[in-house]
Formats: structure tokens, sequence, C-alpha cells
């Protein structure tokens, strides 16, 4: 049995100095990110509470507060919201002096139901279903996922697309802003795997007389319907039901195709033949919007971009991280040409590639 002791002696050759393992000689490493692992479910769970309470929706109503006045506005216990709100102090949501709590910028933007860039209905719905976590030993045994939401395609979607539309409408409405869309009168735009149809909505919100197709399984497309509806543009768009792997597209005519949060579900091979066949539907000249959460090459710089593709590992028959250079492979492999990728807002980031001039129709 090895012994542990906090500070064991230094050994009497001590050449690891030189080739950079200092904890083994001088004394353990500490267990905080142990720690910080174990405690993130008790930190997401804070959280999720506090939103299903409405801690910071009522924050905002009554202002800064006591616990007191806290507790009796949700008719919640006053001790137990005191934790929660020290813990939520503890994550950077609350500022609290004197015992009177108030909300921090983050939480009015992001955890406040009418924040800027509220991500509210999002917390609960953007792990998958937690079932699926549990059960992650079993899937990287066996290489399936028990119960992949690719089986109710409906039942993750409906909520989910539900709540990133705020996130989306935001990253589409900056990029069309740096593509110069209010200058592009007349586009025709095709939005496969749509949800809420954030990216198509941006445009023509944006370009003049611009029209779309927007594509979504039969059981999600009536959220699109609605929300483009709601927005006042329904008689720009034409809705076409289906899997987008296989549904009818027109070739060579549309001047951007919009690919929004979709690859990372669907494996490299299915990826590689949608953007494929975003190519073939793109006149000459025409755009991919590619927008997705990728990793680095190394696949260690963008933790972010890591643990969302581990989150599709867990909880999709096929998904999975998406890297930078698989991208690329599948884009310049498709054909296209000029390829940059923007950050429109962060975290989010947009690969814009085109059909080069004068190929094959
Ligand atoms: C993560 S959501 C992205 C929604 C939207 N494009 C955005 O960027 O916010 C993925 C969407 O693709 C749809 N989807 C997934 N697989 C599909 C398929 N094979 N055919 C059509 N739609 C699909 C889902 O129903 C869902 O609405």
């Amino acid at each position: 049995m090895p012994t542990d002791s906090p500070y064991p002696e230094m050994k009497k050759s001590h050449t690891m100095a030189h080739t950079g393992r200092p904890w083994r000689d001088y004394k353990p490493p500490p267990s905080g990110p142990v720690w910080a692992i174990i405690q993130g479910v008790g930190s997401y769970w804070t959280l999720a509470a506090a939103i299903e309470l409405g801690v910071f929706d009522a924050i905002e109503s009554l202002g800064p507060t006591k616990v007191g006045p806290l507790a009796d506005h949700l008719s919640v216990s006053g001790p137990h919201l005191q934790h929660v709100c020290d813990s939520l102090v503890t994550f950077g949501f609350l500022d609290q002096v004197d015992d009177i709590y108030e909300l921090t910028e983050t939480a009015e933007r992001y955890l406040c139901t009418d924040g800027a860039a509220s991500m509210a209905a999002l917390v609960r719905v953007a792990p998958g279903p937690l079932a699926n976590w549990e059960r992650l030993a079993e899937t990287v045994r066996t290489g399936h996922v028990a119960e992949p939401i690719d089986d109710d395609p409906a039942a993750f979607y409906g909520p989910l697309v539900q709540a990133t539309f705020p996130t989306q409408l935001r990253a589409a409405t900056r990029l069309g802003l740096r593509l110069g869309w209010a200058r592009r009168p007349g586009m025709r735009v095709l939005d496969l795997g749509a949800g809420r149809a954030p990216w198509a909505i941006a445009i023509l919100e944006q370009s003049p007389r611009s029209t779309a197709v927007v594509n979504d399984w039969p059981d999600v497309i009536g959220l699109a319907a609605h929300t483009v509806a709601e927005r006042g543009l329904s008689d720009r768009v034409e809705f076409r039901a289906g899997d987008f792997h296989t549904i009818e597209l027109e070739a060579a005519s549309f001047d951007v195709v919009v690919l929004g949060h979709v690859c990372r579900t669907e494996g490299d091979e299915l990826a590689r033949s949608l953007v494929a066949r975003a190519f073939g539907a793109l006149k000459p000249g025409g755009q991919l919007l590619l927008a997705d959460y990728f990793a680095d090459h190394e696949r260690k710089q963008n933790p972010f971009g890591v643990q969302m593709g581990l989150t599709m590992l867990a909880n999709t028959k096929r998904g999975g991280m998406l890297t930078n250079e698989q991208v690329c492979g599948w884009l310049r492999g498709a054909g296209f040409q000029t390829i940059r990728l923007l950050e429109p807002i962060g975290f989010n980031y947009v690969y814009v590639a085109s059909r080069p001039e004068g190929t094959v129709q």
C-alpha cells in the first residue's frame, strides 16, 4: 500500500525538478479540481431551483432586498432561501451587502426571464435528459446511448428551441449587421433544422423583400410557423417539413443556406453530406452560414467546445465534438471558398463560406 502525507520527504535524488513534475517530489496536488466537479452538481441544481422558484425575477421586481420580504413574496421557507441566495452570491449571480441581496449584471442579462439575452429557460434543457448522464459509463462501454434524443425529436427539440431562440436571434442579428444583409435586398434563404427560425427571421427582418424556405421535423415546424407569424413575416416564408437529409431542395437556387446548430448531432458522415447538400442548393456566389460550438484542432484549448461535444455524445446517436479542422475539411471538400469564422456573440461561432462564382449549376 502506498502511504500518503501532505508533504512527503524530498527524494534523495531530486531529478524531476528538471523535467516538470514538481508535485510528485514536493507536495501532493490539491483536491480542489475534484471537489469543483462534485460540487458542480449542487451548483447546477441550485441555479435550476432559483430559476424555478423565480428568485431572479422576484429580486428584479422588488429591487435590492433582505431575504424575509423575498421569501414572503415567493411563499418559500426563509432559512432555505437564505442559503440558496448565499450560494448564488458565490456564483456571482447576486451581490450581498449588509444582508441585502441584489442582482448582478450577469443575472439581469442572462437569468431573468425578460433579460436582454435570457438563458433562464435554457438551464434545465441544455444538458439533455439527465438519465443519459447517469448512464454515460454504459454509453462509453457499449458505444450506444440508451435513450437518444433522436428517437423523439419533438420532445427534446420543442423546449430546446423555445429556450435557445433569444440567444440565436441575437447571434444572427449581430451577424447580419456585420455581413450587411440590409444592403442585400431580395435574397432567397434556406434554413435547415430551423427550430423557431431565428436565422431566417433575422435575415428577413434586415433584408428587404427577402424570402425564406424554413425546414424542420413535422412535429417541430409549427413552432417556427408560430414565431414567424408573431413577427409578421408569414407572407415571406414557405415551411417545408421533413428530414433535412432527404427533403427536396432546388439546385442552385438560394443566396443563403443556414445550418444553425444542426451539424453537431449528425456525426461526420451525415454532417459532411449535409454541407454538400447546402453547396448544391446555393447559387454560385451564395453563402453558407454554419453556426455551432466548435473545439480547437487539438481538442484542449476550448473546454466549452469539448464539453458541448460530450453533451452530444451522451445524448445522441451519432453526435459529438466538432473541431474547426473537421468543419473546414467538410467545407473545402464540398467546394466552398473564402471561408471565414466569425463570433457574432460570445461562444457562438459561425462559418461563413461562399460557393464560388462560375461553379457548374
Ligand atoms: C439545436 S436546434 C437548432 C435550431 C436553430 N437552427 C438554431 O440555430 O437555433 C436543431 C434543430 O434541428 C432540427 N432537426 C434535427 N434533425 C433534423 C432533421 N434530420 N431534419 C430536420 N430537422 C432536424 C431539430 O428539430 C431542431 O429544431
